[in-house]
């Protein structure tokens, strides 16, 4: 509960308490000065009568004494007035009173027995009696008694006014107690700690050190101080760490997080990066009535992941998740990593026509197997153009309101669905920064005027300042393209573009990961590691010598199929290793509203069902297919216990999961079967490079990794490991945010 509403319910309590108590105390002593006001004037009245009756007694008394009696009816708040003998028998009464009282009190013949005044409250006949009984004695005898019965009901009613007045302005002034304490509170107490809090988180965060007035007074005044000398500390602690990093940033060959986030710091000062893509880092989905988020599968987000971790800023993506909706605040913004909130996931929403045509049809339908050269047909439609168009100019919005109030601001859109950004962006604000990363490959000329509509994504492209691709080749078929296309000045020493007044710089950026990895900094050892292996071996169900695995979304660019056959035909070749050698694929289900993606999924399972019936023996099976999306976590399972890890794709920009194969393995063991049609196959030449056309030829690495000595092996991924230890992620990060800000910017765009 809130320490406001703790507090008000409290004082709520309190006063409503106090309120009673006191107006209790002042009712029950109104009712005594009453009661007591009115004995007095009863005994008056008593009084000034006595004489009168007495000489009014028997033998000769009654009709005068019933005439006196008779002039006490009728009269406000008196019922009347009674004598009695000393037997407590009534003698004379005001006419009609014991219609109203009753004429037999017990007390009235003790107050004559005693010769004592009494009075009595009762009710009768539902109302409030008072009934004053005053002895008269002669020659010394008790002759009888004067009693006077009075109406007090108006005691009652005066009673209840009193309790409800008393009650309504002592709750009134609680509740003004009440709301000036909270306001106090909140003012001074929960307000200036609140305040003191995100002060201090900013701090801590490194920032901003921009000092708050911090708050005064005996309570919360010696912590702000103490707090004060603590952030002055701190200060001081970075200042020196920073200045350090610099100085290690200067002699060092590694790029590291930390480094990536000076760099950056240095390069942009306090601007924010901005960040576009498709598919986003943190997916939020409905899994029974529990809300979870998943990283989805896929190189984009393993890479820049980490870039954003280190240097903060905002990632525009598309909201594809379930649950992304009341996840996100009503802006579609969410702090990521969920459970360690470092930088802003912009989600934009897409209807399901335009995810249809912009993402399945014109993205994935189109481009997709128009830059893979695997032989896949693209399919291009008008009606997605159009939806594509239209996405993109939606994303542009999208950056161009984020951006709306900073200069010179830095943008790094991602990938083939968002060729047409970098132009719309650039038009509204020439002062922007725009490079575009293309995550897969460019073919050549002849291949890409298949695109109906090439020279528009050209048009696109050339808004950047700088396109980005995995290696050189892509580059240079980019360049011809553009040259067979566009009207445009191509610089092929510098590798730049001038068209309209805008230059753009085409250039190589290796994409790489996260180095040491995210998951796993320590070494691990046999023990731990033959502990894993058990454990998967498991649930697995199964028994098996030798581990390969293979991690992929299910696409058809893998070459998926083609590392199965090549299993198939091991097993055939090499017999000894039935029994003995199990391969693992991890597939993660793709843009499964596509066909080709369909028929892939059932084509992966029925090759695999084949191979295992074929082979499998009791506690064994050749290849075990795990189709799920697979968590991070699960994949570096595998990753480190694998024997051979096998990346077969048919044509790939980069692939990272040869790379992340690598980062995962810090004990410097297992074999990286890779394909000559990667781009990662340029940098990793330890690896055992394939053509995975070539059954034979994957046959026979196969056999290589599972027989190589373990010094050649260890040998090779080391050399592997420091090749992607000095090329990661942060370097790549580095370089592209260094090259983007040294770019000139005309300002203007034609
Ligand atoms: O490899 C190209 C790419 O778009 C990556 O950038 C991304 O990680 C991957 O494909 C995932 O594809 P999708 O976002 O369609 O699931």
């Amino acid at each position: 509960m809130k320490i406001t509403i703790r507090l008000i319910l409290s004082l709520l309590f309190v006063a409503i308490l106090v309120a009673g108590i006191f107006s209790y105390i002042q009712v029950r002593d109104a009712r005594e000065s009453l009661i007591d006001d009115l004995n007095r004037r009863s005994l008056l009245v008593a009084e000034s009568l006595k004489e009168s009756i007495v000489n009014l007694l028997p033998p000769n008394y009654k009709t005068k004494l019933n005439q006196l009696l008779e002039k006490f009816g009728n009269k406000e708040r008196l019922f009347g007035v009674a004598v009695y003998d000393s037997q407590g028998v009534v003698l004379s009464a005001t006419p009609g009173l014991f219609t109203k009282v009753p004429e037999n009190v017990p007390q009235i013949f003790k107050s004559i027995q005693e010769n004592q005044t009494a009075d009595v409250i009762g009710t009768y006949q539902q109302k409030d009696i008072h009934i004053f009984s005053f002895p008269i004695r002669q020659n010394d005898k008790n002759t009888g008694a004067i009693v006077i019965y009075n109406d007090i009901s108006y005691i009652k009613t005066r009673l209840d006014g009193i309790w409800e007045n008393n009650f309504i302005r002592l709750l009134t002034l609680s509740l003004l107690i009440i709301l000036t304490t909270v306001l106090v509170v909140r003012w001074s107490i929960v307000g200036p700690i609140a305040k003191l809090a995100e002060w201090l988180k900013n701090l801590r965060m490194g920032k901003s050190s921009k000092q708050i007035e911090l708050p005064e007074g005996d309570i919360l005044g010696p912590l702000a101080s103490e707090i004060t000398h603590l952030a002055k500390s701190l200060a001081m602690a970075r200042a020196k760490a920073e200045e350090e990093a610099r100085l290690r940033i200067i002699g060092e060959t590694t790029w590291t997080a930390e480094r990536l986030k000076e760099h950056v710091r240095i390069e942009l000062g306090e601007k924010n990066l901005y960040l576009v893509s498709n598919r986003e880092p943190y997916m939020h989905i409905k899994k029974g009535r529990k809300i979870e988020y998943i990283i989805p599968a896929g190189g984009l987000v393993t890479a820049l992941d980490p870039v954003m971790r280190a240097c903060g800023g905002v990632w525009i993506a598309h909201g594809s998740g379930d649950a992304d909706f009341e996840t996100a605040d009503q802006n579609g913004k969410i702090k990521v990593p969920p459970d360690e909130p470092i930088y802003t996931l912009k989600r934009v929403w897409l209807s399901k026509e335009e995810e249809q045509g912009y993402y399945y049809g014109f993205s994935n339908e189109g481009i997709w197997p128009l830059c893979h050269i695997t032989h896949t047909r693209p399919d291009f439609h008008l009606e997605d153009w159009i939806y594509y168009q239209k996405v993109n100019e939606k994303f542009a919005e999208a950056v161009l309101e984020e951006i709306k109030s900073e200069t010179d601001p830095l943008i790094l859109i991602q990938d083939y669905h968002f060729a047409l950004v970098s132009f719309m962006v650039k038009s509204k604000r020439p002062d922007a920064r725009v490079a575009i990363f293309w995550h897969i490959p460019w073919p050549n000329p002849e291949a890409f005027g298949i695109c109906p509509w090439q020279k528009e994504i050209l048009v696109g492209l050339l808004g950047a300042d700088i396109i980005g691709f995995h290696i050189q080749y892509h580059c240079n078929n980019f360049l011809e393209t553009v040259d067979r296309v566009l009207e445009s000045k191509i610089n092929w020493e510098q590798f730049t573009i001038e068209r309209g007044g805008q230059i753009t710089q085409v250039k190589p950026f290796p994409i790489s990961v996260a180095f040491p990895s995210l998951l796993q900094n320590e070494m691990q050892d046999e023990v731990s590691k033959k502990k894993i292996k058990k454990e998967i071996l498991e649930e697995l169900g199964i028994e098996a010598e030798l581990i390969g695995v293979g991690v992929d979304r299910i696409d058809y660019t893998k070459g998926i199929v083609e590392r199965l056959k090549a299993i198939d035909r091991f097993f055939e070749k090499h017999p000894k290793f039935v029994g003995k050698f199990t391969f693992v694929e991890l597939g993660a289900p793709s843009r499964t509203h596509i066909k080709r993606y369909q028929d892939l999924i059932s084509e992966v399972e029925t090759v695999t069902d084949k191979i295992c019936w074929k082979y499998q023996a009791k506690n064994w099976k050749p290849i075990v297919f795990l189709k799920a999306h697979h968590s991070h976590e699960e994949i570096n399972r595998y990753y480190q216990v694998a024997d051979v890890c096998l990346v077969t794709s048919l044509h790939d920009g980069m692939n990272l999961v040869a790379k992340e194969f690598i980062a995962s393995r810090n004990d410097e063991d297992g074999v990286l079967i890779l394909s000559q049609f990667t781009g990662a196959s340029r940098e990793l030449q330890d690896a055992l490079i394939v053509n995975p056309y070539d059954i034979e030829e994957m046959v026979d690495a196969l056999e290589k990794a599972l027989e190589m000595q373990q010094e050649e092996r260890k040998e090779r991924m080391q050399r592997l490991r420091n090749m992607i230890k000095e090329r990661n992620i942060y370097r790549w990060a580095g370089n592209l945010v260094s090259a983007l800000n040294r770019v000139r910017i005309s300002k203007t765009v034609s």
